[in-house]
């Protein structure tokens, strides 16, 4: 939108539209959904299905749909070539390079917004984050940083056949985290290391299937290993501008953990 291009943003929940951007309702698991999200587009990126670990190959399916398509940017993971086990984002990332389109994947370390999200229950309500990653550092990212130069990408030359490693300025331990994000919200917040038996059976106890919970022992394994102390220059490289902070998340957002 910030550029002038004409986007479609494609959601199964749409919403309102704004100036520049059509909304579009697109649901993976229903296929009469893509055609008209597809219409006219000349390139696309992919945020794929990793809730449907059954149907790995939705990514191609969607490329394949789109026969106008000229540009692909797919959004992978930080370590799907290190991961434990099968996960679906290896067979997104072949089926993409093979697809015949321009290319670029983008593989990020763990997402900044994480904290305000999955994580910020907890954090808001009994002050502590307990997961399983010891004292490893982690090069958090900011999701707008991965949408900058996602767009950069789709809209410019230079990038096709490339995989970009997409990370924050610094690699982070929990602890820090959790002490940034309490200084910003004005309260004293804790950081439990927890086993990672201890976080299986918690994730079971909360009902998530065991597919999903091999994937999630999985980053906390690599984590735990030292593989996402990734910092990479890709941002500012990319975006002509530094990877936005830790920080400068948290305090833009202090009231998430009030
Ligand atoms: N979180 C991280 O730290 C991190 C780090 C690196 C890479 N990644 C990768 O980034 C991707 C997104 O992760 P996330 O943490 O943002 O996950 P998330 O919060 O669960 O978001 C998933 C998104 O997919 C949409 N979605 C789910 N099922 C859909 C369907 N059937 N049709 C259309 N849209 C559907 C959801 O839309 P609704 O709003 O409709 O539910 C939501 O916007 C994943 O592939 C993940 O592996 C995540």
């Amino acid at each position: 939108m910030a550029r002038g291009v004409p986007a479609r943003a494609a959601s199964r929940a749409p919403g309102r539209a704004v100036p520049g951007v059509e909304p579009v309702r697109f649901d993976w698991a229903d296929r009469s959904t893509w055609a008209p999200a597809l219409d006219g587009v000349d390139a696309l990126y992919v945020v794929g299905p990793y809730t449907r670990p059954d149907e790995p190959r939705l990514v191609r399916d969607l490329v394949d749909a789109a026969p106008g398509l000229r540009r692909v940017v797919l959004l992978s993971v930080l370590g799907v070539d290190r991961l434990p086990g099968t996960i679906p984002m290896t067979t997104w990332e072949e089926d993409v390079r093979a697809s015949g389109k321009e290319w670029t994947i983008l593989r990020p370390n763990w997402f900044q917004q994480n904290f305000g999200e999955a994580f910020a229950t907890s954090l808001r309500e009994d002050g502590v984050l307990a997961l399983p990653a010891d004292d490893a550092g982690v090069g958090f990212v900011d999701t707008r940083d991965i949408a900058e130069v996602a767009a950069t990408a789709l809209t410019e030359d230079g990038h096709a056949g490339t995989i970009h490693t997409v990370t924050g300025p610094e690699a982070l331990t929990l602890q820090q985290v959790v002490q940034t994000v309490g200084e910003a919200a004005g309260r004293d917040l804790r950081y439990i290391p927890l086993t990672p038996d201890q976080f299986g059976d918690g994730m079971r106890q909360a009902g998530l299937d065991e597919g999903l919970i091999t994937w999630q022992q999985g980053l906390f394994q690599l984590i735990r290993d030292g593989g996402n102390t990734v910092v990479t220059d890709t941002v500012e490289r990319v975006t002509g501008r530094p990877a936005r902070t830790l920080k400068s998340y948290a305090e833009e957002n202090a009231a998430l953990w009030r």
